[in-house]
């Protein structure tokens, strides 16, 4: 592996995660240039520089190497560990920290005039979800046999549209349920947004910068209460 002196942080573009991330960074003191280029962001003072992605993209970009950091939801890192695992050992990602921000659940929601008996009424079932690994564990450690239709957006949809019977999406106000006649029966994980790691050190200076970054991070929360 080739050794580097610079720690590199993947955030989230645009959405929910993107404007706490930057405050976070901001927060521990972290400043970077704008430098013409919007994807990528040179730090000012510190060796630690800022690349701005899709939040799905983050624990790839971690694995291959891309970025060393990064904050992502636990649901977005968990399903990606479960992708790439595939059986035992221990996963590919590390969650330093969790960040208090970006809370939601992964639930399960059948259509609201249902009767909810208990998850067994999933069975034989096809459910849409965009976490296909999440909800075949919860269904195999419940002894459930259904199908999970992977959709990778509007899965709220997908009970009206007859292409799945239930969901499995995450939940935060619950208004995209409640517009969509479906009710919450299970919850499958409960997320919020972590600062995520390679599952082994650098072994170079990174390991370093990073936990300056997280002395940073207990130091401010510290304040904050
Ligand atoms: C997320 C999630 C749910 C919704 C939950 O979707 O997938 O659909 O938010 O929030 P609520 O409980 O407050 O209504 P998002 O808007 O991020 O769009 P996407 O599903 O297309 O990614
Ligand atoms: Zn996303
Ligand atoms: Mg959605």
């Amino acid at each position: 592996m080739r050794t580097r002196d610079r720690l590199r942080i993947a955030i989230q573009k645009s959405g929910r995660l993107s404007g706490p991330s930057r405050q976070l960074l901001a927060g521990a003191g972290l400043r970077f240039g704008d430098d013409g280029d919007q994807l990528f962001q040179p730090g000012r003072d510190l060796p630690v520089d800022l690349l701005l992605v899709r939040d799905d993209d983050i624990p790839g970009l971690i694995a291959e190497g891309v970025a060393d950091l990064g904050v992502v939801g636990r649901n977005v890192l968990e399903e990606q560990a479960l992708e790439r695992m595939d059986g035992i050992g221990p996963g590919p990602f590390r969650s330093l920290r969790e960040l208090g921000f970006g809370r939601c659940r992964l639930s399960l929601a059948v259509p609201a005039d249902w009767d909810w008996p208990g998850p067994s009424r999933l069975q034989g079932l096809r459910i849409a979800t965009s976490y296909p690994r999440l909800l075949e564990r919860w269904l195999r450690e419940r002894g459930i046999v259904a199908r999970a239709v992977k959709l990778s957006g509007s899965v709220e949809i997908a009970p009206r549209l007859g292409t799945a019977d239930a969901i499995c999406d995450l939940v935060s106000t619950g208004a995209t349920l409640a517009a969509n006649r479906l009710r919450e029966v299970e919850r499958v994980l409960s997320s919020q947004a972590v600062l995520a790691a390679p599952a082994r050190p650098f072994g170079d200076a990174r390991d370093g910068l990073a936990a300056m970054l997280l002395r940073r991070l207990a130091a401010t929360s510290r304040e904050r209460v």
